[in-house]
């Protein structure tokens, strides 16, 4: 150790030779002098065009700097989890690249009564505690946190996110690593008066975006216990626009068993019932929206099983789909055998297989939001036309960056000019044509068929949903008003 220390001394005192002037680190370095006045110019000037021209490109998420640039640099130096770190921080830091386009009116659409600008969200599990809410926002037009667990927790031991680059994928075996509800909730707190106008209609506190909180179950849990979940829902509920129950996380034992009806049905009238029994958002005046996320490894019976209790239950949405248990055989990477979630691009059959199986057996007032190997926009149109009302990203968004929101988007604003249509057209014509029709027989008189009542039924329900949160957001007003 001694001898470790003396010639690290011995380094550190070392003359430095520079412009044959003799000094050590502790001395003064003589100024270098330029050959003449021209080139010091040339090189200042070089120096400032760079330095200007790289930050432009840096903090404009559409430059290729992102895409063929950084992450490829961050994939040769950097594990796949150290990179993950590092992009949530640096988007934390308000040093991350922007998106400066104003979304084309083509990529329009409508989502339980709100006008939403585009139909690209970010998938859960890359901001897990909440840290880059306000660097990711202004990319996709859905930033999902979590997912949260109630108490702290580390997850799974180290390594446990593996690139699979010749298959575009990803495994990971995270395992809810969290740092629990009461840190995330003080994070998303800690935002409010830096954004806080008094006039918001959503939680994620910029108009046209929502802020969604993913809910995850703690590792010592009972197997069967909703109560984490119930504890998510009043923990997060005045604080998001839409709450997404987890139940399809491989890496969490017992996790996917709650997607058996049985359990299904007493996990989702327990969230539905401790989200109606929440007072309005005081930001936004509602209550979040209730979104189950599942498996793609679910088959029919399974699938038409939850679609029931989704009916039954007052569920407002359902995300298709989380990582796959399963390993295609035409995968390539060596860490194609590493346990856990498979993601990216070997799971879009699995995930558009399940998805149209569930828009089958769902009412068409119920949106499927599609996620699954979606990297760019003829994939996410792919999606539309199956029958999701919008799509999330992640696996790509860790391959190429933050360009890739503004990319997709760009990629069907082109196809969708093309073929003349926008994105709502697209999504109305497949949700019309695969949703579930119950078969119900032709009234008596033969003016309409019990279908077109039911519908009518529906329409007004809905209409009277919307009236009711109206009327608690202006009670509510009052209330805040008076107070
Ligand atoms: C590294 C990693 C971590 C993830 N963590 C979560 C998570 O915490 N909660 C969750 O619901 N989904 C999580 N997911 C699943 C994604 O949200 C998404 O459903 C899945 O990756 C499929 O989309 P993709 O093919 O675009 O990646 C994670 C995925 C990856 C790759």
């Amino acid at each position: 150790m001694a001898a470790l220390r003396q010639a690290a001394c011995r380094s550190l005192f070392r003359p430095l030779k520079t412009h044959n002037v003799s000094r050590n680190l502790f001395t003064k370095a003589s100024p270098i002098r330029p050959e003449s006045p021209l080139t010091a110019g040339i090189y200042a000037t070089a120096l400032v065009l760079s330095t200007g021209l790289f930050a432009v490109y840096y903090f404009d998420a559409r430059s290729a700097l992102h895409r063929y640039v950084i992450m490829p640099v961050l994939r040769q130096t950097l594990d796949a989890e150290t990179s993950h770190k590092i992009a949530v921080k640096v988007l934390r830091s308000g040093l991350g690249p922007k998106d400066p386009v104003t979304d084309d009116e083509h990529l329009m659409f409508e989502l339980w009564g709100h006008r939403i600008s585009n139909p690209i969200g970010l998938a859960a599990g890359f901001d897990k505690d909440g840290e880059a809410i306000d660097g990711t926002v202004f990319l996709p037009v859905w930033v999902e946190i979590g997912s949260i667990t109630p108490k702290p927790q580390p997850g799974n031991p180290k390594p446990r996110v593996f690139r699979l680059p010749e298959d575009n994928a990803i495994i990971n075996r995270y395992g809810f690593p969290s740092q629990g509800h009461a840190t995330v909730l003080s994070r998303v707190r800690a935002r409010l008066p830096k954004f806080l106008t008094g006039e918001e209609t959503k939680a994620s506190l910029r108009d046209g975006s929502l802020l969604a909180v993913n809910l995850g179950k703690n590792k010592e849990s009972p197997a069967d216990s909703i109560d984490d979940f119930v504890a998510g829902v009043r923990t997060f509920g005045p604080h998001s626009d839409v709450l997404v129950v987890n139940v399809s996380s491989p890496n969490t034992p017992g996790l996917r068993g709650l997607q058996n009806k049985v359990s299904l049905e007493a996990l989702l009238t327990g969230v539905t019932q401790a989200r109606d029994s929440l007072p309005p958002s005081y930001l936004t005046s509602q209550r979040p929206r209730l979104v189950l996320k599942i498996a793609p490894d679910l088959d029919q019976s399974q699938i038409e099983d939850i679609a029931n209790v989704i009916k039954n239950t007052g569920i407002d949405g359902v995300i298709v789909s989380n990582t796959t248990i399963q390993r295609p055989s035409h995968l390539l990477s060596a860490s194609r055998t590493e346990n856990g979630g498979l993601s990216g691009l070997p799971i879009k059959p699995y995930t558009l297989t399940a998805l149209k199986t569930l828009r089958a057996n769902l009412p068409p007032h119920i949106p499927i939001i599609g996620c699954g190997g979606i990297s760019n926009g003829e994939d996410a149109l792919e999606y539309a036309r199956a029958g999701a009302t919008m799509v999330q990203v992640y696996t790509s968004f860790g391959y190429d960056g933050v360009g890739t929101c503004r990319r997709i988007k760009d990629q069907i604003v082109e196809t969708l000019q093309k073929e003349g249509t926008t994105w709502a057209e697209i999504v109305k014509k497949s949700v019309d044509e695969y949703s579930l029709r119950e078969e119900l027989p032709e009234t008596r008189d033969g003016q309409g068929t019990v279908n077109q009542l039911i519908e009518e039924a529906q329409h007004l329900n809905k209409l009277l949903d919307e009236l009711g949160r109206k009327m608690d957001s202006v009670d509510h007003r009052t209330v805040v008003a008076a107070s």
